[in-house]
């Protein structure tokens, strides 16, 4: 797996300084995809360079991509599974808390995981069963017992349905943590728990792509990882984003006590 996380690691930083030169430059577009959700000439830009890399690198792997045509979400084969941008709102307004992500799966499982914030130039990583890094050096979670020790993330889908829903599970758990954030940037979320400056985030809908390389960084850092709610899609555990909540090991079931409202 060496071979294949250093090339993620190459490739992710080829695509991290394409897309902070653009926006230095402010040498981006902007779009709606399906009528809501914003999309940059960025996003493209990157995700042509990953896929470009990758099929140079691997011709007879698959690749799964946000921006690609192919959303076939079988890894039983050797597949990435890329977000180009991941925090596009986030980009497209200045914002930091912006990275590519880039999982390699196999077997059915998410291998190998490489989120890069080039803007902070912080770059996460891991190998399933290898423990988590930032810029190689070695992370953990932060040991918490009590909700009131926690700050929280959570996020918030594109398409604005459902909010009494979505702010109600944000209604439960507020009055028992310490604060909540909305980073914009959900491979972020799952690392800034990896390395402690999170102990929670949940999410009510992730696609595979937001979430393959982060979950497997904040596992290997000592996360758990599971559900606040019951899934009812049909995928892998590792790329299974539905109601998906993450946090340090000691405050995980209680978290997902409170947001099940029990
Ligand atoms: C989004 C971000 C955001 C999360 C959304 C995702 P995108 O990804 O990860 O934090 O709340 O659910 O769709 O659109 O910036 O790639
Ligand atoms: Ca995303
Ligand atoms: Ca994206």
């Amino acid at each position: 797996m060496q071979h294949i996380l250093n090339n993620a690691i190459r490739i992710a930083g080829l695509a991290g300084n394409k897309i902070k030169e653009m926006r230095l430059a402010r040498n981006f577009t902007e779009q709606l995809k399906f009528g809501y959700e914003l999309v940059t000439s960025a996003d493209m830009a990157s995700n042509e360079i990953i896929m470009a890399e990758i099929q140079k690198a691997y011709p007879t792997h698959r690749m799964v991509s946000e921006e690609s045509a192919d959303h076939d979400f079988s890894i039983e084969g050797p597949t990435w599974i890329i977000d180009p941008i991941d925090g596009t709102v986030g980009y497209a307004n200045g914002h930091y808390q912006v990275c590519i992500s880039i999982a390699f799966a196999q077997h059915g499982s998410v291998q190998v995981g490489v989120v890069y914030n080039p803007f902070l130039d912080e770059l996460f990583t891991a190998v399933k069963g290898g423990g988590a890094f930032l810029n190689g050096s070695r992370i953990h979670v932060k040991e918490v017992s009590n909700l009131s020790q926690c700050v929280v993330a959570t996020g918030f889908p594109h398409k604005k349905e459902n909010i009494a829903a979505i702010t109600g599970y944000l209604t439960r758990l507020l009055p028992h943590i310490r604060d909540v954030r909305r980073n914009g940037s959900a491979a972020l979320d799952y690392c800034w728990v990896a390395c402690g400056r999170l102990q929670g985030y949940y999410e009510g809908g992730l696609a595979p792509w937001d979430m393959a390389a982060g979950r497997l960084i904040a596992i290997q850092a000592g996360a758990t990882a599971g559900h606040y709610a019951p899934t009812t899609l049909a995928l892998p555990q590792d790329i299974l984003g539905q109601y998906i909540l993450v946090a340090s090991p000691g405050v995980f079931n209680e978290m997902q006590r409170v947001l099940q409202g029990g």
